[in-house]
């Protein structure tokens, strides 16, 4: 997206894991983001762009519960398209469900109602494959799922109702820099204690579909670019994402061929995922963008670690350091 044709691009939920590689890949592309979080901490960006990039992206300390914040900030700064990641992850609404509802649906509705008065164009927004109901269920089994299908309701109502268009993204398993928190960050931390040297246990076995940070976030500014590109744009899309379609047992073998003697190994039963999931439906809409294949992602997210490592931006402990969930990666004993 070229800023000097369409205008800035607001990345909301940029301090997180996909914002910060989405406003990396937005400057490495010409673009210019403006982030929007409720928390001013630019760690992950420091990681995932360069040093002197990372500090002069404009950020604006916010919450999206908050109804028309947002409306000025598209309007102070010109936003030409939205990239809404703003969300609480499955341990939060957990522990607080009525916060997860705020954050996670009525924030949605805040960043639609945002797009409909200022006529937004170019909307992406972040679902998940936790939005959809386990094989044999009806609806989700988290209330970070059933907020994330309400999200996906709420999209359709506002194309149906007021013309809105917008494209609902459903990652999977994220791996890359910045991917540090929660359960199933466990592959990327798996990466990073194989480049620091450490021991590593994965707390879970069996299929994964699993997908580069830097993959993800093209498929957002892809589809962020589709509705302000194209005048006749319509709907309320929504489309799943699937990355490498793999195993835990494929990431431990792909982890040796770049770290030969890595100590990982694997320590739990399977998680249960969906799989076989397939991104043709996205790359047909909003145009195709680079794969980025499990052996290809796997090594050049150890060779960014063991820089990282190098330049003191991160140490071999934060394998195991996790603000979600205390003592989920914990190194196994030798
Ligand atoms: N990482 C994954 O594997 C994965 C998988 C499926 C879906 N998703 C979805 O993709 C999106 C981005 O995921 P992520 O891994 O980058 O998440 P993350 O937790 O790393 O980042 C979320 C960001 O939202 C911000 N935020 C939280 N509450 C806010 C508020 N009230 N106002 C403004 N900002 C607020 C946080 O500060 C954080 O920077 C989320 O919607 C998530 O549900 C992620």
């Amino acid at each position: 997206m070229n800023s000097s044709t369409e205008g800035p691009v607001l990345v909301i939920g940029a301090a997180g894991c996909i914002g910060a590689q989405v406003v990396a890949n937005l400057v490495r592309d010409g673009a210019t983001p403006v982030v929007f979080d409720i928390a001013e901490d630019r760690r992950r960006l420091h990681l995932v762009m360069e040093g002197m990039a990372a500090d002069g992206v404009t950020w604006v300390a916010g919450d999206i519960r908050e109804p028309d914040l947002l409306k000025d900030v598209i309007s102070e700064h010109k936003v030409a398209a939205i990239i809404h990641l703003a969300a609480l992850q499955v341990p939060f609404c957990n522990a607080d469900p009525v916060l997860g509802a705020q954050v996670n649906v009525v924030g949605q509705v805040n960043v639609f109602e945002a797009a409909r008065a200022l006529g937004i164009r170019g909307l992406a927004y972040a679902s998940s494959v936790a939005a959809l109901p386990p094989e044999g269920e009806a609806w989700p089994s988290t209330l970070y799922g059933a907020f994330k299908m309400a999200d996906e309701a709420i999209a359709d109502v506002y194309w149906r109702t007021w013309q809105v268009a917008s494209v609902g993204i459903r990652p999977h398993t994220v791996y890359g820099p910045g991917r540090d928190q929660g359960v199933t960050a466990a592959p990327t931390k798996a990466m990073l204690a194989a480049a620091a040297g450490r021991r590593f246990a994965i707390p879970f076995d069996g299929p994964i579909m699993l997908q580069h940070t830097v993959e993800v976030a093209d498929a957002f500014i892809r589809a962020a670019r589709a509705g302000v590109a194209s005048t006749d744009f319509g709907g309320a899309h929504v489309c799943d994402l699937c990355g490498a379609d793999t195993t835990i047992a494929e990431v431990v073998a792909a982890v040796r061929q770049t770290v030969p003697d890595a100590r990982v190994r694997v320590d739990g039963d399977p998680l249960p995922f969906v799989s076989g999931l397939d991104d043709g439906a996205l790359r047909k809409l909003v145009g195709d963008w680079p794969r980025i294949d499990l052996a290809t992602g796997v090594a050049q997210t150890i060779r960014s670690f063991k820089d990282l490592l190098a330049r003191g931006l991160l140490d071999g402990d934060d394998a195991y350091r996790d603000p979600l969930g205390k003592g989920h990666h914990a190194p196994y004993d030798a």
